[in-house]
């Protein structure tokens, strides 16, 4: 494996096979135990506004979802409301985490047969849902875990999110905290599992690989990972897919697989223009971040050379620094946001970098390890 080699931009995209043009993440849908109090959390804490919302009063009579908006991010938070749902099962294997991250196409049944075409496995069949505003046209397909993509359709359709959801007009609505898209989502797959999931996503998603780390980028003296970032055609869906390496003690990513049962998304990053304020606002409604040693701050400026920001505001915000041959970037990461160690945020701003912030790893990975340890579980 080449380590950590960054090829040309230009490359890659023509790399990227067109036959699943995507036009970005069209939502995340979480399973989580209690929608309604995890979507008052992704408000007060995240900023995201109320959008939609469907249930026993729009006739769905096995779940409730609540669907928030910030900048270009959609989330979906649904719980089952009957003992027989299958939501259950996901929910007691998985605990809350990623169930479905949704891909805005063009044309789904295009998409769905492409893939299956190539070899996905099937989720669920095109299905067209209508409403007054017109009609949306889905289909899945499973990746890793019980993960599914689904491909949706909306060109035929001017209502608020979905056939079937309502507008959800809430009294409630908090400040957003500028978070404007998600600049990639990362998965963890079991051990050796990591290049089964990349060509995957060569081979049935059409995607190319952007970079590579080995466990020689990234590890400490205690835990290992390997990674390799998968991109789409026009780079608006990034994918890095994350395996365990043998450490001296767990990695992280074997903490993810034992307490989520299996492979699943890992972390969700999401862009902002203003990493200083918007962790500012996020750190004052509540949200938890890892805790970065003071002695990072030391020398980082010597490694990473001039940056635009003073350097005090990141210090005391714990916000991270790495450079690549294009730019930088700032980047920050949440601690587990349920109550399993499992999935958690980051916050990114970058300012030319295209990289995923291989030079804060190693301090990052310490920071976790901290975490670990006071989990028992290192
Ligand atoms: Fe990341």
């Amino acid at each position: 494996m080449s380590s950590n080699s960054t090829v040309e931009p230009k490359k890659i995209f023509k790399d990227a096979e067109d036959f699943l043009p995507i036009n970005g993440t069209d939502y995340v849908e979480f399973y989580v135990g209690n929608a309604k109090q995890a979507a008052h959390f992704y408000k007060t804490a995240f900023g995201f506004q109320s959008l939609a919302y469907s249930g026993l009063e729009t006739g769905d009579k096995e779940k409730t979802s609540y669907v928030l908006q910030q900048g270009k991010i959609r989330l979906i938070l649904t719980s089952p409301i009957t003992k027989d749902s299958p939501i259950n099962d996901h929910l007691r294997t998985h605990g809350d985490g990623v169930k479905n991250v949704a891909l805005w196409v063009d044309d789904a049944r295009k998409s769905f047969e492409e893939t299956t075409k190539r070899g996905a496995e099937v989720a669920f069949e095109p299905v067209v849902n209508k409403d007054d505003h017109g009609e949306v046209v889905t289909a899945g397909i499973k990746t890793y875990g019980e993960t599914v993509h689904v491909f949706v359709e909306r060109k035929n359709y001017n209502g608020t999110f979905l056939p079937g959801f309502r507008e959800w007009n809430s009294h409630y609505n908090p400040p957003t905290a500028g978070l404007k898209y998600i600049d990639h989502m990362v998965g963890n797959v079991g051990w050796n599992e990591m290049n089964t999931w990349v060509e995957f996503y060569k081979n049935v998603m059409g995607f190319a690989q952007l970079v590579s780390f080995d466990d020689k980028d990234i590890s400490t003296d205690y835990t290992a990972l390997m990674s390799k970032v998968m991109t789409n055609g026009n780079g608006r869906i990034k994918f890095p897919i994350n395996e365990p390496a043998e450490g001296k003690k767990k990695s992280q990513i074997e903490e993810y697989l034992d307490f989520y049962n299996g492979a699943g998304v890992q972390h969700i990053a999401v862009a902002t223009d203003d990493i200083v304020s918007t962790v500012k606002q996020l750190k004052n409604n509540g949200v938890e971040f890892l805790y970065v040693p003071e002695t990072y701050y030391d020398d980082v400026l010597d490694r990473v050379g001039e940056i635009e920001e003073d350097l005090a505001p990141l210090r005391e915000l714990g916000i991270l620094i790495d450079r690549d041959d294009e730019g930088y970037l700032l980047q920050l990461f949440t601690k587990p946001v349920a109550d399993r160690p499992t999935l958690f945020f980051e916050i990114i701003q970058r300012k030319g970098a295209q990289s995923f912030g291989k030079g804060n790893f190693k301090a990052l990975f310490e920071a976790i390890e901290r975490e670990q340890g006071s989990r028992g579980t290192l």
